[in-house]
């Protein structure tokens, strides 16, 4: 399958893209439908630009978690290559939260937002990842630490924005038409709307975590870190349309490809762990000969 490049580039552009594609060395052609074990700078490496239609992902952050021995500190490179690969009208859901050593937030959430505008990204909504009960011990001074933070950006303004409806009003109305008495006696008619039963949801999403909740597959819990199916579903079914092509920078153990198969999508994924990479593969099997769910 052959993605054709676009080579308009947004008006909000801040970052001169040329910049990027001099280090960028031609390797083999990015193929769709598979996770490469390999780091995500030499997935996006193999990608021409402007290719990804949508990128839903959570990197390790703060180096909290050992996976596998992987750290992460290429991040101003990762953001630059997000950008070039990603469409005009792409969008990229950054699931993140902070690390607090000694009373003090790293802050690495608000910088990685930040940096991401200034490659050129748009901060087009900041959302809440709310996880009931309560989350993370975090420190025990604070308040539970109950919520990551969705960056959803964007290479300039989304080109697909399928809002879930799904929040319920208080009651529905159906539109209709009345009257009302002018002060000379006279009736004037008057239409009302109607609203339904739900409408748009906020932008704090909650899911509830854990064994049985985050993924229907048992195999998904070797990963330390699973961000719940249905997080990843909500944003592909927001951002994307059927056919679409979804990036996981990050892809774990697989739950961003799960999802994509489950509803149409065309999914490109980099893991550099050998462990979580087969977890990812032994979930996408089970998924494309049984069910998604
Ligand atoms: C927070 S986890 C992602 C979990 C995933 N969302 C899921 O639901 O399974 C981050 C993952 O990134 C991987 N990783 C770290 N640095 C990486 C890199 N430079 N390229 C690719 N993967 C990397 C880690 O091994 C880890 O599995």
């Amino acid at each position: 399958m052959s993605l054709s490049p676009s080579s308009r580039t947004p008006r909000c552009a801040k970052l001169s893209v040329t910049t990027l594609k001099k280090t960028r060395t031609k390797k083999r052609p990015i193929v769709l439908n598979k996770i490469y074990n390999e780091n995500c700078l030499d997935t996006m490496n193999r990608m021409s630009d402007d290719i990804i239609d949508c990128t839903i992902t959570s990197p390790p952050y703060d180096n909290m978690r050992k996976y596998d021995g992987n750290t992460f500190d290429d991040f101003d490179d990762i953001s630059k290559e997000l950008y070039r690969v990603t469409k005009i009208g792409g969008v990229l859901v950054w699931v993140v939260g902070d690390q607090c050593i000694r009373g003090n937030e790293s802050g690495t959430s608000f910088r990685q937002a930040l940096r991401f505008k200034d490659v050129g990204f748009n901060l087009f909504d900041t959302m809440i990842y709310a996880k009931p009960p309560r989350g993370a011990v975090g420190n025990n001074k604070t308040y539970w630490q109950s919520f990551e933070y969705m960056f959803v950006l964007c290479k300039g303004i989304p080109k697909t924005i399928h809002l879930i409806m799904d929040r319920e009003n208080k009651d529905s109305r159906n539109g209709d038409n009345g009257t009302k008495r002018l002060h000379d006696g006279t009736l004037k008619k008057l239409k009302r709307g109607g609203y339904n039963s739900t409408g748009r949801r906020t932008n704090i999403w909650t899911y509830n975590i854990g064994r049985g909740h985050s993924a229907t597959d048992d195999i998904a819990y070797k990963h330390p870190a699973i961000f719940p199916e249905n997080l990843a579903q909500d944003h592909i079914l927001s951002w994307s349309d059927a056919g679409d092509t979804i990036y996981d920078p990050f892809m774990g153990s697989g739950t961003v490809a799960k999802m994509c198969i489950k509803n149409n999508r065309k999914y490109v994924g980099s893991e550099l762990s050998k462990e979580y990479y087969t977890i990812s593969q032994s979930r996408i099997k089970s998924c494309q000969t049984h069910r998604c769910d």
